[in-house]
């Protein structure tokens, strides 16, 4: 009865736990839409508009209203094209795609779009019609290396895009991304505009803003942009399919199930990527949608892909007051600058969300005991905003070396009970039993720095009877190790050792 109670009140708190954990990383996304519509409803993001637009006219729903958010939003790409990047690099890159910018500058800035045009409601002619051609160089991918792919399968989409995997040549996998026509953001705006090919231009401008982005920022942590194509469908002229390296979608729940060192390496990786944005060529940028959807894994390493909301506008105030971050759980006020501007904000915004979607779930748990206080302090300091991005970074880097360099062992005093004997180009090939968190489904693989911890991890297995030494390292270069309940049948395998109980 007892048992039945407490097996009742454990599911009982899993199922909070699961939903409190589903409800933090999946609803904000609408939020943050929501908002974003709010406030556009709301006539918030009008400062940015052209006062040349005759406002009075303007209502929601109306003509003009799109009119002014594509302008807005065609302003916004403009904004981070021209903030240049330093370095011949850069600009190189940014070329062609100029070129294709240089021809949407000329149409916005033509007659076409100005208010005779717009009160008349007429849109679609203040639109380029013809297709522009672009150069396309080595090493950029174009129209031609997508015209006839193989394999293709879809691999997800959000609110604005749609993506999928595809093989060219027969032998490369890359990633497609291109608006999502049955999304909700054509959707909503079809409902409200009812003008297909209008709000496909404003969902485009994201696409092109996030290509930019992906071509200015160079960095481990974000994916690399292959190149892009322009091309008419749907009755559209010059939509727009960019070619980007290919991830695997973040799935939150299987990575709580991998090892510590694969979770670490996840939040090292966000770490790394954030210190970039922080200190990038463009100033400091915020990823105003972070939910993990927005990234993605490629071999165990975090990126991000999702870059339209990026901004790097930082909030101007006049007092400290205009500087309150609100989250779920907590709210912020940061310093007002005496240049007006919300100090690290930011910065701040990236890391209390990294906070909250990835540190409180990968970090701690189950990590290396003596490595655990460092890990709740980088929490604690994160969570509270105690802390910039550079000293996180710093410090995380720090547990990196004393994990990679087995310095975490020192205090670990286990008098060893049993005695174990090497024999050398062997392996157990059965004798499975499982561990958690094993790197194998089936048997206990674990990652060890060396022999004395492989004995005591066997030490604290009530099972483990011997190991076997493979030849496999992980991304920190510690050593593969697979535990074993039985050693009768040692069979012959080169370059692995197995050791064997034989006395305690
Ligand atoms: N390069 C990629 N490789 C694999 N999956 C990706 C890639 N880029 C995006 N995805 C998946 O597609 C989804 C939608 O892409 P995203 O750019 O976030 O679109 P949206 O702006 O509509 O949210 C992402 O949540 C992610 O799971
Ligand atoms: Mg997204």
């Amino acid at each position: 009865m007892r048992r039945r109670r407490v097996t009742v009140a454990a599911g009982f708190c899993f199922s909070f736990f699961m939903g409190t954990l589903l409800n933090l990383l999946f609803i904000p996304g609408f939020d943050h839409h929501q908002q974003r519509e709010q406030q556009q409803q709301n006539g918030v993001t009008r400062s940015l508009l052209d006062p040349s637009l005759d406002l009075q006219e303007e209502t929601p729903g109306s003509a003009l209203d799109l009119a002014r958010q594509l302008r807005e939003r065609y302003e916004e790409v403009m904004r981070y094209r021209e903030n240049r990047a330093s370095g011949s690099a850069a600009k190189r890159l940014v070329r062609p795609l100029e070129r294709r910018l240089m021809d949407l500058a000329q149409w916005a800035s033509s007659e076409h779009l100005h208010k005779e045009q717009q009160q008349r409601g007429d849109l679609a002619n203040a639109l380029p019609k013809s297709r522009i051609d672009l150069a396309l160089r080595a090493p950029w991918l174009g129209c031609r290396d997508i015209g006839n792919v193989t394999d293709l399968r879809y691999l997800g989409s959000g609110y604005t895009k749609a993506v999928y995997k595809v093989v060219l040549n027969g032998s490369v996998a890359v990633a497609l991304k291109s608006v999502d026509f049955g999304g909700h953001d054509i959707e909503n705006c079809v409902k409200r505009f009812g003008a297909v090919e209008d709000c496909y231009r404003l969902a485009s401008y994201k696409l092109v803003k996030e290509m930019i982005l992906l071509q200015r920022l160079q960095h481990p942590n974000i994916l690399q942009l292959y190149g892009y194509c322009y091309q008419d469908s749907n009755d559209i002229s010059d939509t727009l399919t960019t070619i980007m390296e290919l991830g695997a979608p973040l799935e939150m729940i299987q990575l709580l199930q991998t090892s510590w060192e694969d979770r670490f390496r996840i939040c090292l990786s966000l770490v790394r990527l954030l210190h970039y944005l922080a200190h990038s060529p463009l100033g400091s940028i915020t990823l105003l949608d972070f939910r993990p959807r927005q990234f993605v894994i490629v071999d165990g390493e975090l990126k991000v892909t999702d870059m339209d909301d990026a901004s790097i506008e930082e909030a101007s105030c006049s007092r400290n007051s205009d500087c309150f971050m609100e989250f779920p759980a907590r709210n912020f006020t940061l310093l007002c600058s005496v240049e007006g501007r919300c100090q690290n904000m930011n910065e701040k915004r990236n890391l209390y969300n990294a906070y909250r979607f990835f540190f409180t779930y990968l970090l701690p748990h189950s990590a290396p005991s003596s490595l655990r206080p460092m890990l709740d302090v980088i929490v604690n300091a994160t969570g509270e905003l105690r802390w910039g991005i550079d000293e996180t970074f710093a410090q995380l880097e720090r547990v990196l070396y004393l994990y990679k360099s087995g310095l975490y062992l020192q205090n670990a005093s286990h008098a060893h009970k049993a005695e174990y004997r090497r024999v050398p180009d062997t392996s157990i090939v059965e004798e499975n039993y499982k561990c958690w968190p094993s790197y194998h489904h089936k048997g206990c693989l674990l990652s060890v720095f060396d022999l004395r911890e492989a004995i005591e991890v066997c030490e604290s297995h009530s099972q483990c009877k011997a190991f076997v030494w493979t030849n496999q390292t992980t991304w920190t270069g510690r050593q593969l190790v697979f535990f074993k309940m039985d050693s009768s049948r040692v069979v012959p395998a080169p370059d692995k050792i197995t050791y064997v109980k034989v006395t305690g």
